[in-house]
Formats: structure tokens, C-alpha cells, sequence
């Protein structure tokens, strides 16, 4: 007994690792194992002789289990030790940078003309991109067969037979959205109104969603001259330079008079230049808004006047941007995001010309 106790306590001490640790396990305590066989031994002798014997055997059982249980703790802790080396990690150190997502242009220059008109007085209004006939058309003085209709390229909505709603389209311009304002507020008002707009047209510089902000400016005494005014201080804040602008004579259905209106720019050297130069861009069209069109949204001619105003969003961030084609915009390219995009809290500045 003494020579088992000395061999296995010895191998137990001896032992490198949990699996050497089991096969001693199995060889003195298993089922088979010498400390059995030895038990088995027990039937062979007097009693005296096993009543001595069997409490002896059952000791040396118990002090080799709590020998193996030992060592198992202690190779457990030493296993543990060396993972703990081994992975030993330095949390203080920076985390891995993640890839900031970009401002969209069209979002940065839309913020941009609203913080520009927010400051000359101008609230941001807005209306349905679904929008009904009479707000899109008949309310801005285009009735039915007006061949602005037609030159709108407009999307209709799908209508089922029997539905009797008023037709709805995809609205082709911000326009409705000064009616809207006005039957909701009245006059005086004073609003803008960026967002989306619908029509079927796709090449270099149009695609079939794109955007423009509506401008409205309703009171007792305003006219053409304050139109010009607010609008040479937008391009001059928005573009960072003083610009020149150019009325020309023109026709729409729901101002009188009309007017289209071209920035001051250069095309040398293959890019478009806003604010300097001999030659001329059209940005805008513009107006007094129409009498009937006061009275459709409520407003009493006799009383009311004033101007308004659409401008194409995409287009303008071209020009400041340097953005050669507006398909671009909308392709979702992550490249182009990334180079063309701003950062969250970006400061606007000028990124030379367009390239023709
Ligand atoms: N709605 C016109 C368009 O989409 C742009 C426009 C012209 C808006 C004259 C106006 C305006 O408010 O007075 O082409």
C-alpha cells in the first residue's frame, strides 16, 4: 500500500497537464484500476485481516483522489495564469476609427438657402409630394389643355375605375406648396419651401426626381425691386462673392409679370465661375404672383401682393460644388458620397467652378 501511495502521489505530482492527470486517475482509482484490484484482494482475507486492510485501502483512495483533485485545481490555475499572459490586451488604447457617413449635397445646400432666407425673415413651409391637380395646376392658373401641362412631363397617379377622388400626380414643382401656405396662413407671408420634385425626363442634367425651393413673399406694398433685392443677397451670401443677377422678360402662368433670372458667371478654363465674368446662367424663374392665383389660395388681390420664386436645388449646388453631372446625385455611389459629401458639422465653403 505504501509503494502505490508513493508511485501515485509521485505521478500526480509529476503530472503536466488535466490529460496525463486522468489516465493516473483511471490506472489508481478507475474502475479497473490498481486500488481496485486491491479491494478485490479483500475477499482472500480473514476478516481481521480485511478489517484492518479495507479501511487502509479506503484511505489511500481518498488521499489519492484529493491528491488528483489538487493538482487538477493547481494545473487549472497555471492554465488560466498563462491565457491571462497570452491575452493580455490594453483596453486604454484607441478603438479601431469607423467610417464617418457624409451630408448629402443636395441636404447641404438645402440647409444652407434656408439658413439664408431664415435670416431675411423667411419661414420653411411644406406640402405633399403627392400632390392633387387643382394644388399643382389649376390653383397656380394652369388649367386643363394649358400646354404647361403637357411640358411638365407629368406622373400620374394610378386611379382604379369608379375612384372618384380628384386626380393626383407626382407634384413637378414646389409651386402648390405656396398655395397650401397661403390657405393655411394667409397674408402677410413670407415662406420658403424646399423638396422634392417629379418629372419624366432623364439625361445629363435632368433626372425624374430632383429638387427646388419655392420662395413667397406676400404683403401690402411689395414689388419687383424687393425681389431683386432678396434675391441678390441670397446668390451673394450663398455663393460667397458679390453677384451680379439679370432679369429677362418671361412667361408663366401664375405670375404677372414673369421673369426669368441669370447669375454673373465666367466659363473659362472649362468650368462655370459664379460672381465674375461677362457671361450669364439662368438659375430661376420668378414673379408677381397672379392675382387669380391670390384669389384660389384665399388672399384678396385688391389688398395683397408680392413676389415668388423657384430655384433648382441640384442645379445651384452644381455650381457652387464643382458637381459635373446631376445623374450622379442620385446614383447612391458610396464614392461619390464620400468625395462629394460634407462633413456633419461642415462649414460651407467655395469648391471652384463646373466643369463643362
Ligand atoms: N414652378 C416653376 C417651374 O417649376 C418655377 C417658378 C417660376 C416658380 C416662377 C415660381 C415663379 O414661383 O414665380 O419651372
Amino acid at each position: 500500500m505504501d509503494d502505490l501511495k508513493t508511485k501515485y502521489l509521485g505521478l500526480i505530482n509529476a503530472a503536466s497537464d488535466e490529460q496525463a492527470l486522468e489516465d493516473i486517475r483511471l490506472q489508481a482509482v478507475g474502475k479497473k484500476g490498481e486500488v481496485a484490484l486491491a479491494m478485490r484482494e479483500l475477499g482472500k482475507m480473514t476478516p481481521e485481516e480485511r478489517q484492518t486492510q479495507g479501511p487502509l485501502l479506503n484511505a489511500l483512495k481518498d488521499e489519492i483522489n484529493s491528491a488528483l483533485a489538487a493538482k487538477k485545481a493547481a494545473l487549472g490555475d497555471a492554465a488560466l495564469n498563462e491565457r491571462l499572459a497570452a491575452e493580455w490586451l490594453d483596453v486604454s488604447l484607441p478603438s479601431r476609427g469607423r467610417r464617418m457617413g457624409t451630408i448629402h449635397p443636395v441636404s447641404q445646400v438645402t440647409e444652407e438657402v434656408s439658413a439664408i432666407f431664415a435670416d431675411m425673415g423667411f419661414a420653411v413651409a411644406e406640402g405633399p409630394q403627392i400632390e392633387d391637380d387643382w394644388h399643382n395646376f389649376d390653383a397656380l392658373n394652369i388649367p386643363p389643355h394649358h400646354p404647361a401641362r403637357q411640358e411638365h412631363d407629368t406622373f400620374y397617379m394610378h386611379r382604379d375605375e369608379g375612384d372618384n377622388r380628384p386626380p393626383h400626380v407626382l407634384r413637378t414643382h414646389t409651386s402648390p406648396v405656396q398655395i397650401r401656405a397661403m390657405m393655411a396662413q394667409g397674408a402677410p407671408i413670407r415662406v420658403i419651401a424646399p423638396g422634392r420634385v417629379y418629372r419624366s425626363d432623364y439625361d445629363q442634367t435632368h433626372t425624374p426626381m430632383f429638387h427646388q425651393i419655392e420662395g413667397l413673399a406676400i404683403d401690402k406694398d411689395i414689388s419687383m425691386a424687393n425681389l431683386k433685392w432678396v434675391l441678390e443677397e441670397f446668390f451673394t451670401a450663398f455663393f460667397g462673392t458679390k453677384v451680379k443677377t439679370r432679369f429677362r422678360a418671361s412667361h408663366f402662368p401664375f405670375t404677372e409679370p414673369s421673369a426669368e433670372v441669370d447669375v454673373q458667371c465666367s466659363f473659362e478654363g472649362g468650368t462655370v465661375k459664379v460672381g465674375e465674368g461677362n457671361d450669364w446662367l439662368e438659375v430661376l424663374g420668378s414673379g408677381m404672383v397672379h392675382p387669380k392665383v391670390l384669389k384660389y389660395a384665399g388672399v384678396d388681390p385688391s389688398a395683397w401682393q408680392g413676389f415668388a420664386f423657384g430655384m433648382g436645388i441640384d442645379r445651384i449646388a452644381m455650381l457652387k460644388y464643382g458637381i459635373p453631372d446631376l445623374r450622379a446625385f442620385f446614383d447612391s455611389d458610396l464614392r461619390w458620397l464620400r468625395h462629394y459629401g460634407f462633413a456633419a458639422l461642415d462649414v460651407p465653403t467655395m469648391r471652384g467652378g463646373v466643369s463643362r
